[in-house]
């Protein structure tokens, strides 16, 4: 077993006597020291595949079935207290706007070290300070951001201090969802290169949610591509951006003309994504697809292996048929 399986996982949000199926029957597994890409255009369902995950979707609001195994134990179904524990010790989370979790009248580095301690008790103030000063280390901050206040610092510099805090407590898996994107190129793509020595020092875990798939193309050593809620691709990132197989992720990467040059958004791919409250019985990408046959509208696809590790959602995609259209 994969250190996490995600199987047939599926969110809906529950509004009145209506359904948004916001993930649909995602499965994919993700090896110890993986880093996998989460992208998809808005609105396909990435952000609530994470927070399903780091359990932090609150019902009623949100129905999550299906299993997100972490070395065995289904973190969907793990008890409040276990899953409080694991939350703070094994998973971390990153967010956009991170730095808001920050208090803006006390200092860095005693928040830090105030969080530390909630979570190990039995560390001195002492021992607390010195794991502040070694995460900030880890992410490129100097010793002085220990003694700033949050709005002395630039957005670089705080999103830096977001992921050291997420590094506190030493866990396993790291989830990221659209934690580079506010940056500056120079600055984000000094930050993955960090994000990837430490994960190589440290043995840790990565899910990237993010539309941008230049940073999967830097960072992730696989990409889950997602659209309406479901799984259109998944597998090595360097094959899939190479010779993707499923239309939707074809369509995706040529609105991406260079992953160096400019980026001109998801005009490749003429519609707009279907109305998630609507049963669809067929493929969710048939409406804008240019191979779709009457069977694709009718039948969900089954999914098909490439080879090993590589998948996708489409009939077609085994061919690797370049679209006519
Ligand atoms: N709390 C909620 N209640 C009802 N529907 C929601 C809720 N949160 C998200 N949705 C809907 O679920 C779908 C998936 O949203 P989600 O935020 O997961 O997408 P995303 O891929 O993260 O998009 P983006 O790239 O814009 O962040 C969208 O149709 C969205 O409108
Ligand atoms: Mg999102």
């Amino acid at each position: 077993m994969a250190f996490l399986e995600l199987r047939n996982l599926s969110v809906d949000y529950l509004m009145g006597a209506q359904r948004v199926h916001a993930v649909d029957g995602v499965s994919f597994p993700v090896e110890k020291g993986d880093s996998v890409g989460i992208v998809g255009e808005s609105g396909s369902g990435k952000s609530t595949l994470g927070l399903a995950l780091l359990r932090l979707l609150g019902e009623p609001t949100a129905e999550v079935r299906g299993e997100a195994l972490l070395e065995g134990m289904d973190l969907l179904t793990l008890a409040e207290k276990d899953l409080q524990e694991l939350r703070w010790r094994r998973m971390a989370a990153v967010f956009q706007k991170s730095m808001n979790a920050l208090s803006p009248v006390h200092k860095i580095g005693k928040q830090m070290a105030d969080v530390y301690r909630v979570h190990h008790p039995e560390a001195s103030r002492e021992q607390a300070k010195q794991r502040a000063l070694e995460t900030l280390r880890q992410v490129n901050l100097a010793e002085r951001v220990y003694t700033s206040y949050p709005h002395e610092l630039s957005g670089g510099m705080m999103q830096r201090v977001s992921i050291a805090l997420s590094l506190l407590n030493h866990p396993d898996l790291i989830i990221f969802d659209e934690a580079t994107t506010a940056l500056d190129v120079v600055t984000q793509g000094q930050i993955l290169k960090e994000i990837q020595y430490l994960e190589r020092e440290l043995g840790l875990t990565r899910l990237m949610i993010t539309h941008d798939i230049s940073v999967v193309a830097a960072s992730c050593s696989h990409v889950a591509v997602m659209y309406a809620g479901r799984l259109m691709e998944y597998g090595p990132t360097a094959k899939v951006l190479r010779s993707p197989r499923h239309p939707y992720t074809q369509g995706l990467l040529r609105a991406y003309p260079s992953l160096r040059g400019e980026k001109t958004g998801m005009q490749g791919i003429p519609g707009a994504l279907p109305d998630l409250k609507e049963e669809i019985p067929g493929c969710v990408f048939a409406p804008r697809c240019p191979w779709a046959t009457e069977d694709c509208r009718q039948r969900r696809p089954e999914e098909v292996t490439i080879e090993a590790g590589w998948r996708a959602s489409c009939p077609r995609a085994v061919e690797g048929r370049e679209p006519d259209a």
